[in-house]
């Protein structure tokens, strides 16, 4: 039985390697035409009290195109959250409705509490600025289909390091694989000490940089570049002082090499230029277009329809 079977799925720190394999393996195998029909009888509750284009409406294709059914709200104002019930009894309501629910929140840890009080899996689609996992999930599949490998890249993680929960979680997936790693951003966005910690403690290479350039001679495979994360500041000032600080370009592609594939878990801004878009080295829509399979292949697997 797989190891995903009736499992929670709240943080990259509770994955282990061959968890992150199987899940990007059953991804490709479900883009070749595998696992039709998993989700069959299956009804999984979409809940999302923070806004999201693609992991909502990825989540919800990957329901449907798995011929599963899904419910659930994109705006917590029309659930009765609003008259004033817990987050709490709201879960212990919807999971008698449901095979399993997807969560997405702005306050850390909502996903690990709807676990405990929840009987179906729950799957984190993004808690405050703590961890996305799925997101990373859908990130390790497009690098696997652009490199045929995980293992040994060197990957450099730009913009907002504090609050961007994608990198948070993508950090930990790349420390995983023997990632060289670099990472860049404005001084008050850097990433959080702790993960820096974890990363020394476990002999991960890695170093910081202000600006993509001053990575030129690692010849990166990948630049992830994340976005402000204008939600997340407590002061409008602090985020006027850091936004708009920086853009990729063409320019920044010929500093950094043609070998180089940008990614980027958008939505985006400004920071990469649209001038970009149509280079061979911009992979951030097919990034964004992996996570129905993605989330097909993770859903197959927490409801059993994939073992
Ligand atoms: N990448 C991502 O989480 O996008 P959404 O906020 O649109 O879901």
């Amino acid at each position: 039985m797989s190891s995903f079977k009736a499992r929670d799925i709240i943080s990259l720190r509770d994955m282990t390697t061959q968890d992150l394999w199987t899940v990007v393996t059953t991804a490709g195998e479900v883009k070749a035409g595998m696992h039709r029909g998993c989700l069959l009888d299956k009804t999984i509750a979409s809940l999302f009290f923070e806004p999201s284009t693609r992991t909502r409406l990825s989540f919800e294709s990957a329901v449907v195109k798995s011929g599963g059914s899904v419910f659930g709200f994109a705006d917590p104002g029309s659930s009765s959250q609003k008259k004033g019930e817990s987050f709490a009894d709201s879960i212990r309501t919807v999971t008698g409705y449901c095979d399993a629910m997807v969560i997405r929140h702005p306050v850390e840890g909502a996903a690990r509490l709807a676990s405990e009080v929840a009987s179906v899996p729950v799957i984190n689609a993004g808690d405050g600025a703590n961890q996305h996992p799925t997101q990373t999930f859908l990130d390790l599949f497009t690098i696997y289909e652009e490199f045929g490998r995980l293992e040994n890249l060197k990957i450099g993680i730009m913009g907002d390091l504090k609050y961007g929960r994608t990198v948070h979680s993508l950090t930990h997936a790349m420390s995983l694989f023997d990632a060289e790693m670099v990472f860049i951003s404005p001084p008050s966005l850097k990433m959080p000490s702790n993960i820096l910690s974890d990363l020394r403690e476990k002999g991960v290479s890695f170093r910081t940089a202000d600006t993509p350039e001053d990575a030129s001679d690692m010849n990166l495979d990948v630049l992830y570049v994340t976005r402000i994360q204008k939600e997340r500041f407590g002061d409008p000032l602090e985020y006027k002082n850091v936004a708009h600080g920086y853009r990729i370009t063409r320019d920044t592609i010929s500093a950094l090499g043609e070998q180089v594939r940008i990614m980027h878990p958008l939505p985006r801004v400004d920071e990469i230029a649209e001038e970009v878009d149509s280079t061979p080295n911009a992979i951030y829509f097919t990034q964004a277009h992996n996570g129905v399979p993605t989330r097909q292949a993770l859903l197959g697997l927490v409801t059993g329809g994939i073992n």
